[in-house]
């Protein structure tokens, strides 16, 4: 048995929609118990509201100190000048106590993300992100070559050999397109393997 959180934020829905694919590709491994959770939303109320972001998420909020009590986390974020958004980033600066215990220490991590554009950072907010998890002692897994979809150019896609990710476009109109759903799929299926073979 591997327990799975896929941990995410999003603000419009694109990251929610990759979670639920990642949790179904991650469900479909057996042993695995699959949980999706969000990070607590820090921006004001009025921000919200004048964004139109999406409220009505029905994953759970998750607690930091929580993410001891899984054998893998993946998280999802969208991207912020090239970076993890700072909703996930202040997340991820309360487990400074499980740092000092060494809580996360063996456990997998692996990471999605959503730019608005083709060139946006899809790979720098994933690699730098490695670098909180690499600090935090966890073993770092991607998204490989042998999945065909991450060499599918008749489209515009998404899919990076670091991990499962999405184009919202700039107004946010596009939604994860099935290629990009199938990585997200199979990224949750490998982690899965992958904890469960640690789990053992
Ligand atoms: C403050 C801010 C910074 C952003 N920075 C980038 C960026 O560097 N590159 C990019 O392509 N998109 C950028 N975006 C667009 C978001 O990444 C996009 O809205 C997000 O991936 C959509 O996913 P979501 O609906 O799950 O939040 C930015 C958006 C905001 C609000």
């Amino acid at each position: 048995m591997a327990k799975i959180l896929v941990l995410y934020y999003s603000t419009w829905g694109h990251i929610e929609t990759m979670a639920g694919a990642i949790a179904e590709g991650a469900k479909g491994v057996a042993g695995s118990e699959v949980t999706i959770k969000r990070v607590p939303e820090t921006m004001p109320e009025e921000t919200i509201k004048a964004i139109h972001a999406k409220t009505d998420q029905a994953a759970p909020i998750a607690k930091p100190e929580e993410l001891a009590e899984y054998d893998a986390i993946i998280f999802g974020t969208p991207t912020r000048f090239g970076n993890m958004c700072g909703q996930m980033r202040n997340f991820l600066d309360q487990t400074g106590a499980l740092w000092t215990k060494g809580s996360l220490i063996g456990k997998v991590g692996s990471v999605f993300a959503s730019t608005a554009t083709q060139h946006g950072g899809q790979e720098t907010t994933i690699t730098s992100f490695h670098t909180t998890l690499l600090h935090q002692g966890m073993v770092i897994v991607g998204l490989p070559y042998s999945n065909p979809g991450l060499t599918n150019m008749d489209e515009i896609t998404g899919g990076t050999p670091y991990g499962a990710t999405t184009l919202s476009k700039g107004d946010g109109s596009r939604m994860p397109s099935a290629n990009e759903l199938t990585l997200a799929r199979a990224q949750g299926k490998h982690v899965a393997e992958i904890a469960a073979k640690l789990a053992r």
